[in-house]
């Protein structure tokens, strides 16, 4: 992962030197279309994918200037981020925002900028709607009623009845988050022998789920489900789970859901220790490029745009086909 971060660093930093080109509001067709991207962080394998989608897509020889700025998980960052990008005059904004709530005031200083805006992975919640022309991304509750329905078709209950489910949150606030939450937490309502063993935030990193993972362990080893909102989260619990001696996987104590399907997760999933993985698509780039592309025509887009995005279990998977993924 390391590696692949400081790829991702050198090609923002090559991106970023184009960005010296003279540039208008109202680009000719020889001049480069400066797109600020305000990314929430690097906190996970699916966001490193995310950024180099967009790396990948808006590029020079595809006519655009892309200026990548790294919130590190952080909402003032972003803000900050967001209002440099109307000093500088850039032609179009995109956010991927950390949590949901509080963006009226800057989207609302953006529009008074005259800088159209779309909202890509996550989303927001403001109450102007014409704050930002699209948002696309993920149906992250789709993604969560797709765990659970899987999981209703499921002996995970141990032989005793009861389905004890440890459930590891994304960052709170976070659309990610509150719908896969909101599914789990719908079923656990419909299924009188679901109830949560715990619900503990992970923030999305490895290492804050082995923490609080780990902590948890020392006092409580009943767990029969671990739903886990990604899978950088899933790897740190696993690591926690081998320290404290709980058997997941085939044959083993807890069965394991887990969010993303990135390669690493889809390997895990293929040798039996993850039992479902449930795809969050990062290729966003492409789509979104469709829909700038669009709206520079003078057309209209699409207000909401979902990626397509599938489940897996073992039967699904050959290393093949993880090989043919490119995250
Ligand atoms: O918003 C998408 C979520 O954010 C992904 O599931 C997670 O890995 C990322 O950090």
């Amino acid at each position: 992962m390391r590696r692949f971060c400081s790829l991702i660093i050198c090609a923002a930093m090559a991106v970023n030197i184009v960005g010296c080109t003279a540039h208008k509001t109202e680009p000719t067709d020889k001049e480069l279309f400066v797109i600020g991207f305000s990314q929430v962080g690097s906190e996970s394998d699916w966001r490193i994918a995310n950024t180099q989608s967009m790396i990948d897509t808006f590029t020079e020889e595809n006519g655009y200037e892309l200026r990548v700025v790294n919130a590190r998980q952080n909402q003032d960052n972003q803000f900050a981020a967001v209002r440099n990008f109307i000093l500088e005059g850039v032609d179009f904004i995109v956010i991927a925002p950390t949590v949901e709530e509080g963006w009226d005031s800057v989207l609302a200083e953006v529009q008074a900028a005259g800088i159209p805006v779309i909202i890509m992975d996550r989303s927001v919640s403001v109450e102007d709607q014409s704050l930002y022309l699209s948002n696309v991304g993920s149906d992250f509750l789709n993604q969560g009623v797709m765990a659970v329905s899987w999981l209703d078709r499921q002996d995970a209950d141990n032989g005793d009845g009861m389905v004890e489910i440890l459930h590891l949150q994304g960052t709170y606030g976070a659309t990610a988050q509150i719908l896969r939450t909101q599914a789990l937490e719908e079923a656990v309502e419909e299924h009188e022998n679901w109830e949560f063993a715990a619900q503990l935030c992970g923030d999305y990193t490895e290492a804050k789920a082995y923490e609080v993972v780990s902590e948890y362990l020392q006092t409580n080893t009943d767990i029969d489900v671990l739903y886990s909102e990604n899978d950088n989260m899933t790897f740190g619990a696993m690591r926690a789970m081998d320290e404290a001696g709980i058997t997941y996987g085939e044959g083993g104590q807890v069965t394991i859901i887990t969010f993303d399907a990135t390669r690493e997760a889809l390997t895990y999933c293929m040798n039996g220790q993850i039992a479902l993985c449930v795809e969050c698509n990062p290729l966003i780039g492409p789509i979104l490029e469709g829909l700038i592309s669009t709206y520079r025509q003078g057309y209209d887009i699409q207000r909401q745009v979902f990626v397509p995005e599938f489940t897996y279990t073992s039967e699904d998977l050959t290393t093949s086909f993880i090989e043919s993924r490119s995250y």
